[in-house]
C-alpha cells in the first residue's frame, strides 16, 4: 500500500472515531452504538433470575411508554443515581455497624450526553413502544390522596424497597420520591397493578392492589416528587 493511500485511510478512520462524528448521528444510532451494551433496546425482558441479576441497566425497549420526555432530556445530560444500590442490590451492599450499607465504590457514574445528543436520544427512546396494550386503558384521575402515603409506607409495605426521601426507605428498588417526575402516570398505574406483566422475573411483588388504591398511590407519588429534596442529597 502506498503512503498516500495509507494516510487517507487513517484520516478517514480518525474522522469516524472523533467526537464530531457523533454530531451527525441520529438518536437511534447513538442508542445502538453507545447504550446497547448495558440496555436492552429490543426486548424481551429477562426470562430467568440469572439473566435478571446480570442485567447491566434498565430495559429501554418500552421507554416510550415509561419515561417522561422532558425528564429524559435533563437526566441524560446530568445523570444522578436512581437505584440507591444499583441494578441488583446484592452486588452493591456490604455489612455496616447496624445494618447493610451501600458499597459506593462498586457503583460507577452514568455516561453523560451533550444537549444535542440528549435531545436526539430522548426522541429516539420515545419511539420504543413495546407493551402499549398494557397502558392503553390506564388513566390517572388527579385527586388528593388522603391515605396514599400510609398505603405506601404501611398498608402495602412499598417503602421496604423504595425510598420516600433520600436515605429513608428500602434499597432494592428505584427511589420513589422522583418517580412522578420520571415516569408517565399510565405506566405507574399499570406497573403497580402487575409488575410481572412488564418484567416477568422482577422481585417487586404483585400486591393485588384495588384500582382505587392504585390511583391514590400514583397521585401520592406525583405529589411527593414535587417536593424539593435537593438539600438532603
Ligand atoms: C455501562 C453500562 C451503561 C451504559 C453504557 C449506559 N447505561 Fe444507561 N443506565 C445504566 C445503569 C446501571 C442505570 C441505572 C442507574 C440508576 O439506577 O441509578 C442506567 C439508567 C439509565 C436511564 C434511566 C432509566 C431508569 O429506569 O432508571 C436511562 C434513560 C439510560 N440509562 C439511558 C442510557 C443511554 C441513552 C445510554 C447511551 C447513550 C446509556 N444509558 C448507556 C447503565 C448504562
Ligand atoms: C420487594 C421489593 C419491592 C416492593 C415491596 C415494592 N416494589 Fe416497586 N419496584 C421494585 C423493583 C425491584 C422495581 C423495578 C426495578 C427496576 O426498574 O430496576 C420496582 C418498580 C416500581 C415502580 C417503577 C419505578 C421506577 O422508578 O421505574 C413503581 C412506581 C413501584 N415499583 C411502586 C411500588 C408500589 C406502589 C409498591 C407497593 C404497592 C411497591 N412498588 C412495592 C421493588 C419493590
Amino acid at each position: 500500500m502506498n503512503t498516500r493511500l495509507f494516510l487517507s485511510i487513517l484520516f478517514g478512520m480518525t474522522c469516524l472515531l472523533s467526537p464530531q462524528a457523533y454530531a451527525g448521528e441520529d438518536g437511534l444510532s447513538i442508542l445502538t452504538s453507545r447504550c446497547a451494551t448495558c440496555h436492552n433496546l429490543k426486548g424481551p425482558a429477562p426470562t430467568s433470575l440469572k439473566a435478571l441479576w446480570q442485567r447491566k441497566g434498565p430495559d429501554l425497549f418500552y421507554a416510550g411508554n415509561k419515561y417522561r420526555h422532558d425528564w429524559l432530556v435533563t437526566w441524560l445530560q446530568k445523570p444522578v443515581r436512581i437505584r440507591p444500590a444499583g441494578m441488583f442490590y446484592r452486588d452493591h451492599i456490604k455489612p455496616g455497624p447496624k445494618h447493610d450499607v451501600v458499597d459506593e465504590s462498586t457503583l460507577k457514574p452514568h455516561l453523560r450526553l451533550n444537549k444535542a445528543d440528549a435531545m436526539a436520544v430522548a426522541d429516539a427512546l420515545m419511539t420504543l413502544k413495546a407493551h402499549s396494550n398494557l397502558v392503553a386503558s390506564e388513566k390517572l384521575t388527579p385527586a388528593p390522596s388522603p391515605i396514599g402515603e400510609m398505603m405506601f409506607d404501611k398498608i402495602y409495605g412499598c417503602m421496604a424497597c423504595h425510598q420516600i426521601e433520600p436515605g429513608f426507605g428500602g434499597m432494592s428498588g428505584p427511589e420513589a420520591y422522583t418517580a412522578g417526575k420520571r415516569l408517565q402516570a399510565p405506566f405507574m398505574l399499570s406497573y403497580i397493578k402487575n409488575p410481572q406483566a412488564w418484567d416477568p422475573k422482577i422481585w417487586m411483588p404483585n400486591k393485588h392492589v384495588p384500582a382505587d388504591n392504585i390511583q391514590q398511590l400514583v397521585n401520592y407519588l406525583i405529589d411527593l416528587s414535587k417536593e424539593d429534596f435537593s438539600d438532603e442529597q
